[in-house]
């Protein structure tokens, strides 16, 4: 592994939501912040900075990550995904989302881009999960406003939706 200088920045080039972007880092320079403040990508949310409140949850390389605990320079090469690309058009929400709105998932909506990103992932893997299966997902993520029921009551009506979703596809191929 080839080692970076720490007193300057590194040329960071990877995907995001399936566009190219690339820009440059110190080493030390976290990955919230890079998205955030380098990128200008703020739909990924910082809370506690150190793994515990689940807010800065992306997806790097198919896999839920915590953005706070990775380094910018760590997804050189890498398919990064966040927030963003849940919704399929500027003026519509994605399945997730919808089903978050419909039932009052969140009040402050700070915890609501993480949760979102790792159910995003979960739901792929777990297409029909139960209420017990959700819950447990839900210990890596804090949410201070909700009480998690009506979270937990949005995941189980999406991946409803998307498994019916699903089922359409492969009776319509
Ligand atoms: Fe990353 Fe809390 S900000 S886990
Ligand atoms: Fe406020 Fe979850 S909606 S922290």
């Amino acid at each position: 592994m080839s080692r970076l200088q720490a007193n300057r920045r590194h040329s960071v080039r990877f995907s995001l939501n399936g566009k190219p972007c690339a820009g440059e880092a110190e080493p030390r320079t976290l990955l919230t912040d890079f998205l955030r403040h380098h990128i200008g990508v703020t739909g990924t949310h910082v809370g506690c900075e150190h793994g515990v409140c689940g807010a800065c949850t992306i997806d790097i390389d198919g896999q839920p990550a915590r953005a706070c605990l990775t380094l910018a320079v760590q997804v050189d090469g890498c398919e990064v995904r966040t927030v963003e690309s849940l919704a399929p058009s500027p003026d519509r929400l994605g399945i997730l989302q919808a089903a978050f709105k419909r039932n009052h998932a969140l009040q402050c909506g700070f915890c609501t881009a993480g949760i979102l990103m790792s159910l995003d992932g979960f739901l792929r893997e777990n297409p029909k999960p139960d209420e017990q299966a959700i819950r447990d997902l839900l210990t890596g993520h804090l949410c201070r406003c909700t009480g998690y029921t009506p979270i937990v009551r949005a995941a189980l009506e999406a991946a409803a939706e998307i498994a019916g979703d699903l089922s359409r596809e492969k009776s319509d191929a």
